[in-house]
């Protein structure tokens, strides 16, 4: 087709340049989106679920034809500007244009099948993310302003074999004898091992979250009222960072993984461990260990208890002893001493003030800050289950914090 200024819009005879110049530029166009989806997607995040291969495939599937369009569009308004632009002295108008109902049905039936095929891939990629194969590891997430709590169940038959059970206190050994009882145990970050296919099911407390972990390319949801799930299997092991992509108040920006001046990790962190056994022997039977043989000592106990992250309390405190630098909440440095409070609070005594802070945290607010604390629940069926004696090694060790 050539177009001319004397005669816009009619049709001459293809001539041989033409059609060699139009190939040409179906063919820049079509590398060139290839080209685009190929290389810009460099910036992403490792590949760290099967997930995220087919999330990437079509993210870059839809770039090559996003990047095919943009090509296209700003190829035709390049040569435009070029090829029509007003030459001296020309103050004509163009010939008006009716339309043309062939063109208008190519531009409607094209992208008409692209989002049809886009559809029905982005669904397939979808449901992959929500079927159940069996198998699954199963683990609560819990949205909490600003922290999110991972939930692990654990039965008697998770033990190690060479566990000898008369050890243990006499409450656990009674528990453990009814096959059907189920210990839970929480903690502040997740833990799996590589093809371990995990099924998270996702709550919130107070308001909307997003759990997000970008390697994994999962995001979905915590919703207020509402379980929602979401799963994926990774495939390399691995730290890989868990943020809320919610907007869910102040603190939104430290309901993620973070990394402590000296490197630790603090916040919510994805562990993915090279295999279910370094899973079992460097998560869970720590983890399960610390319930079956709590400390004798209160201070102790309230220590490793605040120290494992298993209460999502770093986050937004200050407490060098373990290293916290939250600033959402009051420090607790010092909180031992804080005596002026008790009569602040109407409280009977320093630990009856700290007990009231963990179970009723907006009982009394410290001036200055505000209504933002989870609220820790003495019942297994409320979310932020705290025992009560947790509660009590935590205060005990508090008002050691002199
Ligand atoms: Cu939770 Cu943002």
């Amino acid at each position: 087709m050539s177009l001319t200024r004397q005669q816009p819009g009619t049709q001459a005879g293809v001539n041989a340049t033409t059609l060699i110049w139009l190939i040409a530029a179906a063919l820049a166009i079509i590398f060139g989106g290839i080209l685009i989806g190929t290389f810009a997607p460099v910036v992403l995040p490792p590949q760290a679920s099967a997930e995220s291969r087919q999330v990437d495939a079509l993210f870059q599937f839809m770039l090559a034809i996003g990047g095919m369009i943009f090509l296209l569009v700003q190829g035709a308004l390049v040569y435009s500007i070029i090829r029509f632009r007003a030459r001296p002295g020309d103050r004509a108008d163009g010939p008006p244009i009716r339309g043309n109902a062939t063109l208008e049905l190519v531009w409607t039936i094209i992208p008409g099948i692209i989002v049809l095929v886009l559809t029905g891939l982005a669904y397939v990629v979808y449901a992959d993310t929500r079927i159940v194969t069996g198998g699954e590891q199963q683990i609560g997430v819990h949205g909490a302003r600003y922290a999110w709590t991972f939930n692990y169940t654990f039965t008697a038959n998770d033990l190690p074999a060479d566990l000898d059970i008369s050890t243990l206190p006499v409450d656990i050994q009674t528990a453990l004898a009814d096959p059907e009882h189920v210990f839970t145990f929480s903690h502040q970050q997740m833990h799996t091992w590589v093809n371990q296919r995990v099924d998270a099911v996702i709550t919130a407390a107070d308001v909307n979250h997003a759990f997000w972990v970008p390697a994994m390319r999962v995001k979905q949801d915590a919703l207020v009222g509402r379980t929602t799930y979401v799963r994926f299997t990774p495939i390399e092991a691995g730290v890989y960072r868990i943020v809320c992509a919610e907007l869910c108040g102040s603190g939104h920006g430290v309901m993620a993984g973070e990394v402590a001046p000296d490197g630790s990790l603090v916040g919510s962190w994805l562990i993915v461990h090279p295999d279910e056994e370094s899973y079992r022997q460097e998560f869970l039977i720590p983890q399960m260990m610390k319930i079956l043989f709590p400390p004798e000592d209160p201070v102790e106990r309230g220590r490793q208890l605040l120290a494992s992250g298993q209460y999502p309390c770093a986050s937004c405190h200050t407490l060098t002893d373990l290293g916290w630098v939250g600033n959402v909440g009051p420090s607790l440095n010092g909180i031992g001493a804080r005596t002026q409070r008790v009569a602040a609070s109407g409280a009977r005594d320093m630990a009856d003030y700290i007990h009231t802070s963990i179970r009723m945290p907006g009982a009394y607010l410290v001036p200055g800050y505000g209504n933002l604390m989870t609220q820790f629940n003495p019942n297994p069926d409320q979310p932020n289950y705290m025992p009560e004696a947790d509660l009590e090694a935590i205060v005990a060790y508090l008002l050691s914090q002199q």
